[in-house]
């Protein structure tokens, strides 16, 4: 099967590099879309999509460029083109979900998205297959590595954020413009596309409330230390009777539980469901060869006929509701909630005074932070698990 790669950044040169290892499955990089001279593949280079599109040789393309355009613009074409597409890109699918899905089947090809959600990790294609024969109740967990890196390296060195995250951008971790990561958009994306295999419906990711790590000072983690428990960014999507409760918050975790064990910038995602249980599946969610791996795993299922993908419903579209889900908070802000939702109070911070919450909707607590946040105050919660 021949190919052609959007992009030739970190995941692009990684997928490139696997095809050449892996000569036995027939699969070539034939054509590589650049935006500037790369030496290494200047004989299969283009600058211009439309040679790529044009050419009939080209079974599939590979999107590994990220963001939203030009890859939306791309992915569509090629689809329309009735190219088979396999894309990483979780921003562009999240926002694009059911276009693109319609338009694989409405050319009959394959869209395939396994590096989209925890990278190397096979979480999206179980997902899908269990959806199949079970009822999935609950998802979520670690599902992006770079905060995970930040939090295990300010848990583990008692450095401050902006310090923490300056190794992480030194070290290649976390992007030049890391809002994405630290804002938790990238994990409402990666819970966005989740939902769709787990509930057949896509969640409106712009409904799914997200506080992000941005404003965890030292002094919060030393207070999480001493209480004996470990801080993760986590995206939750849980099924209840009155709908499907989705939110992406920091949580707080004890020692015993899994995710506290998960560190730098390992992910970590379960589900829950009626009959199997409950399953994780934990390993580096980022990178370029984890990611690449899964890519190539989509191109040699789209080579044999066939992906997990095809058993994507998309059945339409749903508005998650974060007022169905409840639970205690840390809270570290100067002004505090009223005295009747305070549990414990915690003490001063040099960022203001500490405390634990009583139990309170996700919705109350994320509209909470939002505002004082908009007021310019420096605000950190963090839920607490069971
Ligand atoms: N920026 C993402 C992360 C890349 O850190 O997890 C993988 O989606």
């Amino acid at each position: 099967m021949k190919t052609a790669l959007l992009g030739y950044g970190v995941v692009g040169s990684g997928t490139h590099a696997l095809l050449d290892l892996r000569p036995e499955h027939g699969i070539t990089a034939e054509r590589v879309l650049v935006r500037r001279d790369i030496a290494s593949v200047r004989a299969i280079a283009t600058r211009d999509f439309s040679e790529i599109l044009s050419d009939p040789s080209i079974e599939t393309v590979v999107e590994v460029m990220g963001g939203e355009e030009p890859a939306f613009s791309y992915v569509k074409a090629a689809l329309l083109a009735k190219k088979n597409v396999v894309t990483a890109n979780k921003l562009m699918l999240s926002l694009h979900y059911a276009e693109l899905i319609s338009l694989a089947r409405e050319n009959g090809v394959h869209l395939a998205f396994s590096a989209a959600v925890g990278g190397g990790i096979p979480w999206l294609m179980n997902l899908l297959r269990v959806a199949r024969v079970d009822t999935v109740e609950s998802l979520g967990g670690i599902m992006n590595g770079t905060t995970n890196f930040i939090l295990t390296a300010m848990q583990q060195g008692g450095a401050d954020f902006a310090e923490t995250l300056a190794e992480a951008q030194r070290l290649g971790y976390a992007e030049a413009d890391p809002t994405a990561d630290i804002d938790g958009l990238d994990v409402r994306a990666k819970l966005a596309l989740s939902s769709d295999a787990a509930f057949s419906r896509m969640a409106d990711a712009s409904a799914i409330p997200t506080l992000g790590i941005r404003h965890i000072t030292a002094a919060d983690v030393a207070l999480f230390k001493q209480l004996g428990l470990t801080c993760r960014l986590i995206g939750k999507a849980e099924r209840t009777e009155a709908g499907v409760a989705a939110y992406v918050e920091p949580m707080l975790f004890s020692a015993n539980a899994p995710e506290a064990g998960v560190n730098g910038t390992g992910n970590i995602i379960s589900y829950r469901c009626a009959g199997l249980g409950a399953q994780s599946f934990f390993g580096l969610g980022a990178g370029q060869k984890p990611t690449a791996s899964a890519v190539v795993q989509d191109l040699i299922d789209i080579s044999r006929g066939a992906t997990a993908f095809d058993l994507a419903r998309c059945e339409g579209a749903f508005t998650p509701d974060a007022s169905l889900a409840a639970h205690a908070y840390y809270l570290r802000a100067n002004s505090l909630l009223p005295a009747a939702q305070i549990e414990t109070a915690l003490g001063e911070t040099p960022a203001g005074p500490a405390c634990i919450t009583k139990p309170m909707p996700v919705s109350t607590m994320h509209a909470f932070v939002r505002e004082r946040l908009a007021a310019g105050e420096n605000v950190f919660a963090a839920g607490l698990t069971e």
